[in-house]
């Protein structure tokens, strides 16, 4: 009987080491192919990715989340005009000699933390915007059979423990495919993906449908899907039979909620922590000012800013 027990122990750990190496998470797609027309003119000639809060670009928020989540290849889905963003990318020998000669070594450090691995970069083209979920399709030959995690830039998430991390942990246990969620007013579900929920349990939500951008009222719950995902390779096999959907554009929702169709398994993950919607001039404002805030070196400067604004507008009204 205790040969038997433990066979049946290391069966269990084998498979549970098995499912965890089918779970492991490296890489990540960056769909940054919109046309970003929300933020024009400015997006005329600088990639929206490329906008700052405060000193960093949306972009490396974007990066900085991934890695803290073990990502180790990155998959930009790019298009014409951004190639700001690809330089971006590029370690900058010049620069990195001016600061080490004259000494700045503060900002070396800053600079040098940027810098990514040869190789651990790679490039898609879209060459038309036809929609998130046709940029995410563009990258599928880099992807091969594993899951992999899709991160929009333009949601930015402030959180303690990274929102991605926290959504890799939670994948551990789940699998299937996952998505970042989080509850909206009615009155804004229709610019979002939103879930129809069967089931909850503490930050997982077990999904039964989707639907991307539900004309006004006939949303199914209020909790809309966020810029992160943890998707399997199946998902983008979906596309073959997935449409044009909501505004005419190739949906990403539409091939996750495909998954449903399929009884495969779909889950909605509530992240802890504020999320900005920086693809918004008001989110961006927004998150700028939270970001200033919680800068040690800027927020005593800035609060008393902004609490002189706040005065002269109210003796104005
Ligand atoms: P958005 O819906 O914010 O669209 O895309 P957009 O083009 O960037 O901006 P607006 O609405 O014109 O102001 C969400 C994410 O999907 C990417 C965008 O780059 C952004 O990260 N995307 C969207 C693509 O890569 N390709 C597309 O065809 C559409």
């Amino acid at each position: 009987i205790a040969l038997l027990t433990s066979i049946m122990q290391i069966t269990r750990n084998l498979t549970t080491e098995g499912l965890r190496m089918n779970r492991k998470v490296s890489k990540a797609i960056f769909p940054v192919a919109g046309l970003g027309t929300r933020f024009l003119p400015a997006t005329k000639s600088v990639p929206k990715e490329i906008m700052t809060l405060v000193d960093r670009p949306l972009i490396q928020y974007a990066i900085d989340e991934a890695r803290a989540a073990g990502i180790e290849d990155f998959i930009f889905v790019t298009a014409r005009g951004k190639s700001a963003l690809e330089d971006y990318f590029d370690v900058s020998p010049d620069l990195e000699a001016a600061l080490e000669s004259s000494g700045k070594n503060d900002l070396l450090e800053i600079l040098r933390s940027t810098n990514m691995e040869s190789g651990a970069v790679a490039y898609m083209r879209q060459h038309k915007a036809l929609g998130l979920g046709h940029a995410v399709l563009c990258a599928r030959k880099l992807i091969g059979d594993e899951p992999f995690a899709v991160i929009l830039p333009d949601d930015v998430i402030a959180a303690e423990k990274p929102c991605l991390q926290q959504m890799v942990e939670a994948y551990q246990e789940t699998g299937g495919a996952m998505v970042a969620t989080m509850e909206v007013s009615p009155a804004k579900a229709s610019s979002y993906g939103v879930l129809d929920i069967r089931s909850q349990n503490g930050p997982i939500v077990s999904v039964k449908g989707m639907v991307e951008k539900p004309p006004l009222g006939t949303a199914p719950s209020n909790l809309a899907v966020i810029g992160r995902y943890i998707l399997t390779p199946q998902v983008l096999a979906n596309f073959d039979q997935v449409g044009r959907g909501a505004g005419g554009e190739i949906q990403l929702t539409d091939a996750i909620a495909a998954e449903v169709t399929a009884g495969r398994d779909v889950f909605g993950y509530r992240f802890e922590g504020q999320r900005y919607d920086c693809g918004s001039k008001a989110g961006f404002l927004q998150a700028t000012v939270a970001f200033a805030l919680a800068r040690p070196d800027l927020r005593d400067e800035f609060a008393a800013f902004l609490t002189e604004m706040h005065s002269v507008k109210q003796a104005a009204q």
